[in-house]
């Protein structure tokens, strides 16, 4: 899926294409320059996927945030958008349950927050 090129650049030409095709303006804070294990890169790689897919749809945002960080504690995932927000618990969808479940998979948690006019924030923990 991700070939020779590392988590950080594949994430990179993804937001440039995502960002050309919906016009969404994208803010990226950090992303990782050491290397980051193929299951977790794989499971970021998904839960982004996924994130982008419902602020696209759902969301009416004009700007995206990411923070993608590694430390000796682990992987810290922020992805932020300035959309109509929804309740959460009121929207059990499966892209919601998939991104909880790709995290947990490899030991992690994600927690998705959202205030109605505000946006959505999605953060995750490995
Ligand atoms: N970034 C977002 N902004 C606004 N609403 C969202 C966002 N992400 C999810 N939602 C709401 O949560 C619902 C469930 O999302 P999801 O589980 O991915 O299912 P689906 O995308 O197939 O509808 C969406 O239908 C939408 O109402
Ligand atoms: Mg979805």
């Amino acid at each position: 899926m991700r070939g020779r090129r590392g988590l950080s650049q594949t994430i990179e030409d993804y937001l440039t294409e995502w960002s050309d095709r919906t016009g969404i303006t994208v803010e990226v804070w950090a992303l990782p320059t050491d290397r980051v294990p193929t299951p977790v890169a794989d499971a970021v790689y998904a839960v982004l996927q996924e994130a982008l897919s419902n602020v696209e749809s759902h969301s009416g945002a004009h700007t995206l945030s990411l923070a993608l960080t590694t430390s000796r504690t682990g992987l810290k995932l922020t992805i932020s958008d300035n959309g109509v927000g929804f309740t959460p618990g009121t929207r059990a969808g499966r892209g919601l349950d998939l991104m909880k479940r790709r995290f947990s998979e490899v030991g992690g948690t994600l927690t998705v927050n959202s205030v109605v006019g505000e946006g959505t924030t999605i953060t995750g923990h490995i």
